[in-house]
Formats: C-alpha cells, sequence, structure tokens
C-alpha cells in the first residue's frame, strides 16, 4: 500500500504539473458566483466545473489532480458522463475535501481562532470516496494571526487534528494532502513577513511532530502550506525575492526531506504575484522536494470572469484558464517570465 501512496502523491508533483483546488464548499462557490452575478444552483456550479475540467489540453499538460468537493465528485456532466471521468480522461487525478469547515474554537478565543471538523465518521467516508474514484484528499486548517494570537491551543489542536486526518487517509489507500494554513488575508492581515515566518515556523513544526506521533508515511503525503508573506493589511509589504527566499528558508527549517512535494494555496495573492513566487522559489533550485501549486483562486478567478455564467463564453474561460494553468506549470519549473504573461 506505501508504494502505491507513494506513486499517488509523487504523480501529484511531477515536474510542471500542480493542482487544481476546485473545492469550494457550497457557501464559497455562492460567494464567488455573487462577485460575477450568477446564481448559484446544482446546474451552474456543474457547468462551471465542466468547463474547466474539459480544458483538456491545459489539463493534460498542467494539472495533475483536481480537489473536488462532495457535491462534485457524485455529478455528472451535461452528456451525462461522471465529472470524475471527464477528468480522468484527461489525465488529471481526483481527489476530495473532506473536512467539514473551520468551527469556532471553544474558550476564551473563540471570536478569533477555529478548529477544522470532520473526524467523526471519516474512515466510512474514505472508504466511499474512495470507492467513487479519489486517489487523495484534502484537510485545511486555519491559523490567524491577531494580537497574542494564534494560541498554543489552537496551533495544537489543529495539528493534532491533521495528523488524525492523515493516518485515516494511509489507512483507505488515500493520498492525505495536509494543509495548515496561516491566513493572509481577512480581518487580521495586518501582520508583516516576519510574524508569518515565526507562526509558519511554529505551525509546521508542530504539525511534522504530530504526524510523527499518529506514525504517518511522509513519503505518501503532500504539504499544503501558506507562503512566508505579509499579511493583506500590513502597511510593510514585502518584495517577491524576500517572500520567496524566506519561505523556502522556513519549508527547509521545518519539512523532511523525504515529503515528495509542497504544493501552495494561494491564499488571496494576486494570480501573478502567486505565479511568480513559485517561479522564484524553483528557479532558486537546490530543492529536496517538488515545489508547486495547488491553488484554488489564482488559478480561476480569471476563468470565472471571463466566463461570467455565458454558455457562448466557455472557450474564453477554458482560455483564461489555459493561460494560468500553463503560467503556473511554468513556475513550478522555474520557468515563468513576466514576459509570457504580456504575450497572452
Ligand atoms: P486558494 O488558492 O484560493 O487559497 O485556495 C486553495 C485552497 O484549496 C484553500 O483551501
Amino acid at each position: 500500500m506505501t508504494d502505491k501512496l507513494e506513486d499517488i502523491a509523487q504523480a501529484m508533483v511531477a515536474p510542471g504539473k500542480g493542482i487544481l483546488a476546485a473545492d469550494e464548499s457550497s457557501g464559497t462557490i455562492k460567494k464567488r458566483f455573487d462577485g460575477i452575478g450568477v446564481t448559484s444552483t446544482e446546474d451552474t456550479r456543474r457547468d462551471y466545473r465542466e468547463m474547466l475540467f474539459r480544458a483538456t489540453d491545459a489539463m493534460k499538460s498542467y494539472v495533475s489532480g483536481v480537489i473536488l468537493y462532495d457535491e462534485t465528485i457524485r455529478q455528472k456532466a451535461k452528456d451525462g458522463t461522471a465529472l470524475v471521468d471527464v477528468m480522468k480522461a484527461a489525465g488529471a487525478i481526483p481527489g476530495i475535501k473532506v473536512d467539514t469547515g473551520a468551527k469556532p474554537l471553544a474558550g476564551p478565543t473563540s471570536k478569533i481562532e477555529t478548529i477544522t471538523e470532520g473526524l467523526d465518521g471519516l474512515r466510512e467516508r474514505l472508504a466511499e470516496y474512495h470507492k467513487l474514484g479519489a486517489r487523495f484528499a484534502k484537510w485545511r486548517a486555519v491559523i490567524t494571526i491577531a494580537d497574542g494570537l494564534p494560541t498554543w491551543n489552537c496551533v495544537k489542536a489543529n495539528a493534532h487534528a491533521l495528523a488524525r486526518y492523515a493516518a485515516l487517509c494511509q489507512e483507505a489507500g488515500i493520498v492525505p494532502i495536509v494543509e495548515p494554513e496561516v491566513l493572509m488575508d481577512g480581518e487580521h492581515s495586518g501582520h508583516d513577513i516576519d510574524e508569518c515566518y515565526r507562526v509558519t515556523e511554529w505551525t509546521l513544526r508542530t504539525v511534522f511532530r504530530e504526524l510523527y506521533d499518529a506514525r504517518v508515511s511522509l513519503e505518501g503525503m503532500v504539504l499544503k502550506p501558506n507562503m512566508v508573506i505579509a499579511g493583506q493589511k500590513s502597511t510593510r509589504q514585502s518584495s517577491a525575492e524576500e517572500v520567496a527566499e524566506k519561505t523556502i528558508r522556513c519549508l527547509k527549517a521545518t519539512v523532511p526531506a523525504s515529503v515528495p512535494g509542497i504544493a501552495f494555496l494561494s491564499g488571496g495573492q494576486s494570480d501573478e504575484l502567486a505565479t511568480r513566487h513559485l517561479s522564484l522559489m524553483n528557479a532558486a533550485g537546490n530543492l529536496p522536494w517538488a515545489l508547486t501549486f495547488s491553488y484554488g483562486r489564482a488559478l480561476q478567478a480569471a476563468a470565472l470572469k471571463a466566463w461570467g455564467g455565458k454558455p457562448e463564453n466557455v472557450a474564453a474561460g477554458q482560455r483564461a484558464f489555459a493561460h494560468r494553468a500553463r503560467m503556473n506549470g511554468l513556475a513550478a519549473l522555474g520557468k515563468w517570465d513576466a514576459a509570457l504573461e504580456k504575450a497572452a
């Protein structure tokens, strides 16, 4: 089983490829659709995601896997083909978000801090998802930097849940994406890059200690972290070079070389910056793991806008998605260049 997990994990971070995070919950996708004036229904959500998965050339060349939401893994394309089969035909591995969301962490910081839930019944859900075709999963823990926060209680509880989730995934023959996200956006985002470094280092160290205690095989997982970056409300924004340099330093200090790959979340960075940062890190070279993308917003924002919910815009939406996928595929090789953006 370990061999197989390792093979899946390696395929997820294959050179020049990354992961499409299309696992927005019904609430989150509604927010995205509200932004383009589209009503979120089962059909519009299907149409939108089918558009992305049928961008076959881009999927084949740059997308190793897709993270799905529960509804999507069960959904059929307009012509009746299972969406899972559509993406498999394009060479992408189906994945599934299995946490049930970040809920207020009981205690004195409950207005700000969260604990991610979803462990109850997870063994049974994983068995079902495996039958539906999922070969990897995702669980997102959220860490907020604010005055005196995060608390050790929050870091520890979230890391522990991630490790329990990861162990259950591996038992089910599913590769866990372990995602501890130190937030860079939202109400509490006034911190600078060095504060992000401190909290990210602390979080990752705690996560890997918990993974060890739970006997999770590091060769059969993928880490999905935030980059080390200033919060959106910080008055001290950092250069792309500083983000790349500090992110690599932090990851080298905390992530064992036996982890096959690290696939970043975009976290609220602009499309182009998320690409630039990834490319700078890969261009620096000398890394013990593959470094790639597992972007949601930074891969989809342009496509969502170009589509606008109109069937006649499907080709334009696919072109916009294909462009970002190609740019990030190049960034995963350290070969992206700003001039390529202008040529688009
Ligand atoms: P973003 O790239 O939009 O941060 O989303 C990635 C993701 O899957 C967050 O859980």
